[in-house]
C-alpha cells in the first residue's frame, strides 16, 4: 500500500482531486466509484471548482456510488443521492444516465443489488475507487462481521456507525438501521483505490488497518491490503498513532 501523509486535509484533497483529473484526462470513458461522508467533501469541491473556473469537461465519466441508506427518500437531505447531487453532480456535467446510485427505497432490494452489480460489470468495472473509512473499519457500509460479502447487499448498520452518522441527523434514532452497499468484489476489482482518512478520531483505525497481521472481516478495510494499487492518504492527525508506532519500532 502506498501511504501518503499530507500536512492538512486540504493538501490531501488536492492530491486526490488531481489524481482524479489525471484519470479523467487520460481515459476515454473513466468509471469512478465514489464515496460520501465528511472526508471527500474537499475533493468534490475541487472538482466543482475545475468545472466552474476552468470549464473542465466531465461528460465522458460514469460513476457508481458505494452505498445508500435503506428507506430514505432520494430527496431526503441525508440520503447519499442528495449528498452527491449537492456536493458534486449538480455542479458538473456528467449526463444523468451515467450516474449510478443504489435505491434504498426499491421495493425489491435483492433485485436492486443484482442490477447494480450487473451495471458495474457492464461498465467494465471501476477504474478508480474513492473510499473513506468508518471508525470501526468499514468501507462503504461493509460493516465488521464474521464474513465479508462479495456482492452488493443489504446490511444492518453497527451501533458505532449509527452513532458516528448521527451528527448528520437530528438524532441517532433518525439514522436508518439498514443500508445497501457495494460488496468488496467491485471495490477490489477496481484498477486503483484511494482511501482517505482525516482527523485524530481516525488515528486508531488507521493504525489498526496498517498494522493488522491478518485479513480480518472484523476490520473490513483490511481486505485492501491485498490490492496492488491502493493509496492511503492521511492528514497528520489521522497518521499520528501509526507514525508514533513506526518511530517507536524504529528505536527498538
Ligand atoms: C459512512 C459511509 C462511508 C464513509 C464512512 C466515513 O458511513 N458509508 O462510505 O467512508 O462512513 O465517513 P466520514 O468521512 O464522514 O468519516
Amino acid at each position: 500500500m502506498n501511504i501518503i501523509v499530507a500536512s492538512t486535509p486540504g493538501e490531501a484533497s488536492e492530491y486526490v482531486a488531481k489524481r482524479i483529473l489525471n484519470i479523467i484526462d487520460a481515459t476515454p470513458a473513466p468509471v469512478l466509484g465514489l464515496a460520501t461522508g465528511g472526508t471527500p467533501k474537499g475533493v468534490y469541491q475541487m472538482l466543482r471548482d475545475e468545472r466552474a473556473k476552468e470549464g473542465r469537461d466531465f461528460s465522458h465519466l460514469t460513476t457508481f456510488n458505494l452505498d445508500e441508506y435503506v428507506g430514505l427518500d432520494p430527496a431526503h437531505a441525508q440520503s447519499y443521492r442528495y449528498y452527491m447531487n449537492t456536493h458534486l453532480f449538480d455542479h458538473i456535467n456528467i449526463p444523468s444516465p451515467q450516474i449510478h446510485f443504489l435505491d434504498g427505497r426499491a421495493s425489491d432490494l435483492a433485485r436492486e443489488c443484482l442490477t447494480y452489480d450487473k451495471a458495474i460489470e457492464n461498465a467494465g468495472g471501476i477504474d478508480f475507487q474513492l473510499l473513506g473509512i468508518g471508525h470501526n473499519g468499514h468501507i462503504g457500509f461493509n460493516e465488521p462481521s464474521g464474513t465479508l460479502q462479495f456482492k452488493t447487499h443489504v446490511t444492518t448498520l453497527d451501533e458505532a456507525t449509527i452513532e458516528a452518522n448521527a451528527r448528520f441527523f437530528d438524532a441517532s434514532s433518525q439514522v436508518p438501521s439498514q443500508a445497501i452497499t457495494m460488496g468488496v468484489e467491485p471495490i477490489m476489482h477496481a484498477e486503483e483505490i484511494v482511501l482517505m482518512a482525516f482527523g485524530e478520531d481516525k488515528a486508531d483505525i488507521v493504525d489498526a488497518l496498517l498494522n493488522t497481521p491478518t485479513l480480518d472481516p472484523q476490520l473490513p478495510a483490511s481486505i485492501l491490503r491485498l490490492h496492488r494499487n491502493v493509496t492511503i492518504i492521511l492528514d497528520k492527525a489521522a497518521a499520528n498513532v501509526y507514525q508514533n508506532r513506526q518511530s517507536e519500532e524504529g528505536i527498538q
